[in-house]
C-alpha cells in the first residue's frame, strides 16, 4: 500500500492561544500564521471569530494573506457563531468552518440539559448552517473521548450526511488510553456507513500525558488528520505537540504515514511561538526542549562520543536544533572532560585527564554545571603546577 498523508491541523492560534497569558494580537497572529504556513501545516485554525472583535479581525486578516494552507475558524453549534465565522473567512482562498457540540452524556446533561436525540439534531443543523458559507466544514463531537461509541457513530454518520467533510473526534479531557482512543477510531471506521466521505480527525488533550500517543493510535486506526499545537500548548495540560507527531511518524516510517512538515523549521518556530506567547518551553520537552540534545551522565557521554546514535535517535539538524551538547556535571565522565578540554584547545593525555578529573569532580560537586570559564581556570592552574 502506498504511504498515506496525515493532514496537520495546527491550532496554536486557537486552542494554544486559550492558555492564560498567551493571548495574541492580530499582528502577532499574522506573524505566526505565516510561519506555520512556511512550516507546511495543512490547516491553520486561526481563532474563534465570535469570541471577540480582535479575534474576528485576526481570522479575517489571516484569511487574506494565507495562500497555501486552509484557514479555519471555530464556532459553537449556534447560528450566529457560524455566521460570524463565515464572515471572518470571507476572503480565505480556502476557508473551513469548525463547528460542533458536546456529545458525551456528561456534556449533554450538565452543559446542555438536553438529550441525545436533540443534540444529534443540533449537530446536523449546525453543519447545514456552516455549509451555507463553505464546502469545507469540520464537525467536532466535543468530549468524544468519553462519548458512547454507538451514539458517536450515529452522530458522525448524520453530520457526514449533512455535509461535514472532516469529523473531529476530540478527547477533550485527555481521558482515553491509546488503545481506547485507537479502538474508537476503528469503531467509527467500521460502523459509520458513509465514513469514506469524510476525514476523521484526532484532537487529543494531554491531561494524562497521553495526547501524542493517542493521536498516533488514532492515525494508525484510520484517522487522517491530527490537530496539534507548537510546543503542545493548549487548554490545561495542553494539546498534542505538533513537533512530536511529526517526528514519531518520521521515526516510524514503517507505519506508512507521513506529513508535509518541513522538520528543520521545528526548533526555530518553537522558539518564535515561545517568545511571542511569552510561554517558556520545559527544558526536557521532546524535540524542542533545551535538553533534548544534551548529554550529561558519564555513561551516556562516553557512548555518544563514540557514536552519536548510541544515545540519539534524531540528529539535531533534522529538527533545526543547535548541535548536541556535552554538559559537564558531577555525573560526567573522563571522555566528556577530555572532549570539552579539546574544544577549548587543550589536548591532554590520559594521565593528565586522570589528575584533572579529580580536580574537576571537587569543583563539580559545588556547582550545578561546570562551564568553559571553569575549565579554562582548571587548565591554567594545572599547566602552571606542571611547569613548576
Ligand atoms: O478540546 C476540544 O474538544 C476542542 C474543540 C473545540 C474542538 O478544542
Ligand atoms: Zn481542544
Amino acid at each position: 500500500m502506498t504511504d498515506q498523508k496525515i493532514f496537520i491541523f495546527d491550532t496554536t492560534l486557537r486552542d494554544g492561544e486559550q492558555v492564560p497569558g498567551c493571548k495574541l494580537n492580530t499582528k502577532e497572529k499574522i506573524e505566526l500564521a505565516l510561519a506555520l504556513e512556511s512550516l507546511g501545516v495543512d490547516i491553520i485554525e486561526a481563532g474563534f471569530p465570535i469570541s471577540s472583535p480582535g479575534d474576528f479581525e485576526s481570522v479575517s486578516e489571516i484569511s487574506k494573506i494565507i495562500k497555501n494552507a486552509t484557514v479555519c475558524g471555530l464556532s459553537r453549534a449556534v447560528e450566529k457563531d457560524i455566521e460570524v465565522a463565515g464572515l471572518a473567512l470571507k476572503h480565505a482562498k480556502r476557508g473551513r468552518i469548525h463547528t460542533g457540540i458536546g456529545t458525551s452524556d456528561s456534556h449533554i446533561k450538565s452543559k446542555f440539559n438536553s438529550n441525545r436525540e436533540e443534540i444529534l439534531l443540533r449537530a446536523v443543523q449546525a453543519v447545514k448552517w456552516a455549509r451555507n458559507y463553505t464546502d469545507d466544514v469540520e464537525f467536532y463531537a466535543e468530549d468524544a473521548g468519553r462519548t458512547d461509541n454507538k451514539y458517536l457513530a450515529k452522530v458522525v454518520e448524520a453530520v457526514i450526511a449533512a455535509g461535514a467533510t472532516t469529523v473531529n473526534i476530540p478527547d477533550t479531557t485527555g481521558y482515553c488510553l491509546p488503545n481506547q482512543y485507537g479502538e474508537k477510531i476503528a469503531f467509527l471506521k467500521n460502523n459509520v456507513s458513509n465514513v469514506d466521505k469524510a476525514i476523521l480527525s484526532c484532537h487529543c488533550h494531554n491531561d494524562l500525558g497521553l495526547a501524542t500517543a493517542n493521536s498516533i493510535a488514532g492515525a494508525i486506526n484510520g484517522a487522517r488528520q491530527i490537530e496539534c499545537t507548537i510546543n503542545g500548548l493548549g487548554e490545561r495540560a495542553g494539546n498534542t505537540a505538533l513537533e512530536e507527531v511529526v517526528m514519531v511518524l518520521k521515526q516510524h516510517a514503517h507505519l506508512g504515514l507521513y506529513t508535509s512538515i518541513d522538520a528543520p523549521q521545528l526548533n526555530p518556530l518553537s522558539r518564535l511561538v515561545s517568545e511571542t506567547m511569552r510561554m517558556p518551553v520545559q527544558p526536557n520537552k521532546a524535540i524542542v526542549g533545551a535538553n533534548a540534545f544534551s548529554h550529561s551522565s558519564g555513561i551516556h557521554q562516553d557512548g555518544f562520543l563514540k557514536d552519536s546514535q548510541t544515545y540519539e535517535i534524531i540528529r539535531p539538524e533534522e529538527v533545526g536544533a543547535e548541535t548536541s551538547k556535552i554538559v559537564l556535571t558531577a555525573r560526567s565522565g573522563r571522555s566528556a572532560l577530555a572532549y570539552r578540554f579539546k574544544n577549548l584547545g587543550h589536548e591532554f593525555n590520559r594521565n593528565d585527564i586522570d589528575i584533572l578529573y579529580d580536580q574537576f569532580l571537587q569543583l563539580a560537586d559545588t556547582l550545578k554545571e561546570v562551564h568553559d570559564n571553569n575549565l579554562r581556570s582548571l587548565a591554567i592552574q594545572y599547566l602552571e603546577s606542571k611547569n613548576k
